[in-house]
């Protein structure tokens, strides 16, 4: 039994939708999230920056006193996960083995599409931990840069948003995917459109989903679930600009995001 919270961090807002998952699953946890607003986007930067990043946000949990981490975001996720692991001593979870873990166990033909950052495609991280489980499977990549600020100006379910959508995901209906793998933190919101133009016999992977069911194995492991409470605890930590976090933070949450403080990440 541990009461300390958990942390989660992500490039900035979009790491909600795993605190969502977090939130449904795990009822009875603290949970901690930090938003790098300051430095987002992650998805164009180089493997070293991430990985800088990475180890200044866990550095800042950690000094929180959470009891484990987990890297919401996808491309810090690609880039870091190995080294945050080797780096610190808590448990230490990313969202890639998750998804990756899902879309092999839903594909049937073994084709299966990946979207993410221009970084989580270059990585190929999704593409390594899928052949590990199923050398056979045939990976298909595609960047979808647009999707991010789509969904942060509040157009997902937009025209824009289905014509941006539409010449993106050409290439992988083209090649007959029936599992595709939203791997980005955003992409969970433009589920209806992804669906509607891959049609509906594409599985459509939400690695935040399997994140929270890994999260829970993780803490029974090692001992370090919180007792079920009436009312759990959600803080909020930014780099930048609270004021956008909690307006923009709702859509992602579905529910009010408050208890907001902003900090100076290059402290850590
Ligand atoms: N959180 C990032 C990811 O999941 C998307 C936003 C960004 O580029 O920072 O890859």
């Amino acid at each position: 039994m541990d009461t300390r919270p958990i942390g989660i961090f992500d490039s900035g807002i979009g790491g909600l939708t795993v605190v969502k998952e977090v939130m449904k699953i795990l009822p009875g946890e603290d949970i901690y999230y930090f938003g790098d607003t300051a430095r987002v986007p992650y998805g164009n930067k180089s493997p070293e920056t991430i990985t800088k990043f990475s180890f200044q946000n866990t550095r800042f949990l950690i000094d929180k006193d959470v009891k484990a981490i987990v890297i919401a975001c996808n491309t810090a996720s690609a880039f870091s996960i190995d080294s945050v692991k080797d780096n610190f001593s808590i448990p230490v979870l990313g969202v890639i083995e998750p998804g990756a873990y899902a879309a092999a166990r839903e594909t049937k033909s073994g084709k299966i599409g990946i979207i993410g950052t221009e970084g989580t495609i270059a990585s190929r991280a999704y593409e390594k931990a899928i052949k590990k489980l199923l050398p056979n499977a045939e990976i298909l990549g595609c960047p979808c840069p647009l999707f991010v600020p789509l969904v942060e100006e509040g157009w997902a379910g937009s025209k824009v948003s289905y014509l941006v959508a539409e010449e993106y995901l050409e290439p992988l209906k083209r090649a007959g995917v029936d599992t595709l793998v939203m791997g980005c933190t955003h992409y969970p919101l433009l589920k209806k459109v992804v669906r509607d133009v891959m049609g509906p016999d594409v599985a459509l992977i939400n690695p935040a989903e399997e994140t929270a069911i890994d999260l829970m194995k993780v803490l029974a492991q090692h001992n370090l679930q919180s007792e079920l409470k009436d009312r759990s605890h959600y803080k909020y930590y930014v780099s930048d600009n609270p004021d956008k976090f909690s307006k923009v933070g709702g859509n992602f949450l579905n529910k009010e995001v408050f208890n907001i403080d902003k900090i100076d990440i290059e402290r850590y």
